[in-house]
């Protein structure tokens, strides 16, 4: 048996849209994703995405689960093996159940150990290197840094790896990138004379190298090319050594370079990690909002700081959220974190990262600074341009597009109607209490008639369907109060009980895999498929819990109350029982929705 917790780690680490995307061509609509279902045969894109639930559903087929579940169902793999797929793609290790499944020449292995091989070869060539070593001091690097980045050195040789793979010829060298085969078909080290960091994928192990040159001579920099290991706009250099500091810090400060990220840490900034010689993309953001709620992106002063800042910032509107924080640093010209933090010290560049500009600060200014916004022409060439950045926040940044569009509207001198319109997007949504009735084809078409009325939700529904989006509330759930008269009240205490009893609560995916088999799976994945193009508007949230907690209260005194009646009406009613139906008449009154207000 696989531990239910193993699993539940398991699915706190990966992204369903990263693993439905290997398999699926996926195309983001709204807050989900979108692609032509898999399993029935169709033209229009049914098959939808959830990355807040890590929940999919077909709209067509009614197929729909966890990441888990896609793999069972896409792969037709056993439950077992699915989780044994998804944890090999995270590269963790399935605890041992007896059965000794890792053949030891797998090929995605095997070029993990080419690497590591490959590593140990570079350290140890840094050691007796006396150029490398003189420019590492140079540079002002300690060597426990050095050995803690596990920095090495290539010799300025065609074929040194030819000492540590007596298979020179190996084809998998060539597929890890480690070598070039020329025209001639003669093979050769691709990194010579260069320092090198190694790249750790999230679990610590060696995907890629960058190599930089001694002083100087071109490229600078140079790196592993894409690999089956290797994919440049997913990883993020220093990443798996940061993961603990990110969390401790509260954030984490994206720099551009490798040895931006080593100084940092030298000095005392481990919380660090850069880009690999790429903008910033949605997937680098999701990785690092994965770990925290606050991302600053760090940027040289300079006009090519400036404009790496701007891809960084269009590349994370998508991933806006109204409960994260996305801000950028910019260091005084001349400056890059290493010389910054090396000459100014850790306190100066922490006091930095604390007072970077906010997103939303430096859409705006930038948005300002390119339209001359004294004339009306540079007004509307501010709207334009806003455009299409503002269509890009996803609805659970509601209030920040919001807030934007205000300030827009303000710079513009028009109203944040004439904004909505100009910008062509729907009116910010009003406080609506329960949008889940919405529930509709795809995000592209939404619209219900009108007027088709539908029992109102029961407090447990409601509450079930609150936690399930917003799985911190758990913790919050009286679970004395809640009736376990309905499918959705039994579901709830038993979330509750698994909060209680230490389990965490991650996502919707999570929890249906967690009760996988048992009638409350059956409800949650009813509730899901309701819920999968649907967000509650994040600023009704915690009115509406607040709300439902307190009907939840009356309806248990108002059934109290008419079960005392109807007793009384049948004269059957104790002393104590009667004392117990006038408090209860009381506290009715008490806590009535309709309280006023004590003047
Ligand atoms: P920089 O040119 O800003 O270098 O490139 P740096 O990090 O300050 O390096 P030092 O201080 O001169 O040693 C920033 C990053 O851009 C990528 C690398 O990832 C580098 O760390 N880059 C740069 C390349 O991939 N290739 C290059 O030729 C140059
Ligand atoms: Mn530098």
């Amino acid at each position: 048996m696989i531990p239910q917790s193993f699993i539940q780690d398991l699915l706190a680490r990966v992204d369903i849209v990263d693993v439905i995307e290997r398999y699926l061509p996926l195309k983001k609509g709204g807050v989900n994703y979108f692609a032509c279902c898999p399993f029935h045969s169709e033209k229009s894109a049914s098959f939808s995405v959830s990355p807040s639930k890590q929940f999919y559903h077909c709209f067509g087929c009614g197929a729909h689960g966890s990441a888990i579940g896609f793999l069972m169902q896409y792969s037709g793999l056993t439950y077992v093996e699915a989780i044994r797929e998804l944890a090999q793609e995270a590269g963790v290790q399935v605890p041992d159940d007896g059965r000794n499944t890792r053949q030891p020449d797998d090929s995605y292995d095997r070029l993990i150990e080419i690497m590591s091989t490959a590593a140990k070869f570079y350290r140890e060539t840094l050691e007796h290197s006396p150029a490398a070593g003189t420019y590492l001091r140079k540079r002002g690097l300690s060597p426990e840094i050095a050995a803690r980045f596990g920095i090495g050195f290539a010799p300025d040789a065609q074929t040194s790896l030819q000492r540590v793979f007596p298979d020179y010829r190996d084809k998998l060298l060539n597929t890890t990138g480690l070598v070039i085969d020329n025209d001639q078909g003669r093979r050769y080290d691709r990194f010579r004379n260069r320092i090198i960091f190694p790249i750790h994928d999230r679990r610590g192990r060696i995907i890629a190298f960058g190599g930089r040159i001694l002083d100087s001579g071109e490229p600078k920099y140079l790196n592993s090319p894409e690999t089956p290991l290797f994919e440049k706009g997913r990883e993020l250099y220093g990443f798996s050594l940061a993961q603990k500091a990110i969390r401790a810090a509260g954030f984490v400060l994206v720099v551009e370079g490798y040895m931006d990220v080593v100084a940092l840490a030298q000095f005392g900034m481990e919380n660090a990690v850069a880009t690999l010689g790429t903008a910033t993309t949605p997937h680098h953001i999701q990785t690092l909002l994965r770990q925290t709620d606050r991302v600053v992106f760090c940027f040289d002063g300079d006009d090519a700081g400036r404009l790496a800042a701007w891809r960084a910032l269009e590349n994370a509107l998508g991933a806006l959220r109204d409960d994260v924080t996305l801000a950028f640093l910019f260091l005084p010209s001349g400056h890059d974190p290493d010389t910054f933090i090396r000459e100014k010290g850790l306190e100066a560049m922490r006091n930095a990262a604390a007072h970077a500009t906010p997103l939303a600060t430096f859409l705006l200014d930038a948005l300002s600074q390119r339209c001359d916004i004294t004339s009306a022409e540079g007004r509307a060439r501010l709207i334009f341009e806003a455009k299409p950045l503002i269509t890009r926040i996803p609805e659970a940044a509601a209030i920040l597009r919001l807030q934007l569009i205000k300030a827009i509207a303000g710079t513009s001198r028009l109203t944040q109607t004439e904004v909505e319109q100009a910008l062509g997007i729907q009116p910010a949504p009003r406080a609506n209490a329960f949008p889940a009735h919405s529930a509709s084809k795809t995000a592209y078409d939404s619209q219900k008639p009108p007027f088709t009325r539908r029992p109102p939700p029961s407090p447990a529904s409601t509450l079930l369907r609150l936690v399930l989006q917003h799985p911190a509330l758990t913790a919050r759930l009286p679970v004395n109060l809640i009736p376990d008269d309905t499918d959705e009240g039994r579901t709830l205490i038993a979330i509750t009980d698994l909060a209680e009893s230490g389990e965490s609560v991650i996502s919707l995916g999570a929890l249906s895999e967690r009760f996988r088999g048992t009638p409350h799976g059956e409800t949650l994945d009813r509730i899901a498929i309701g819920l999968i193009d649907t967000e509650f508007d994040p600023a009704a949230v915690e009115p509406l819990f607040e709300d439902t907690l307190l009907k939840l209260q009356t309806n248990i005194i108002a059934r109290e109350i008419a079960e005392l009646e109807k007793q009384a009406r049948t004269g059957t009613l104790s002393l104590t029982e009667r004392g117990r139906l006038a408090d209860l008449l009381k506290e009715k009154h008490g806590t009535s929705l309709y309280k006023k207000p004590d003047l």
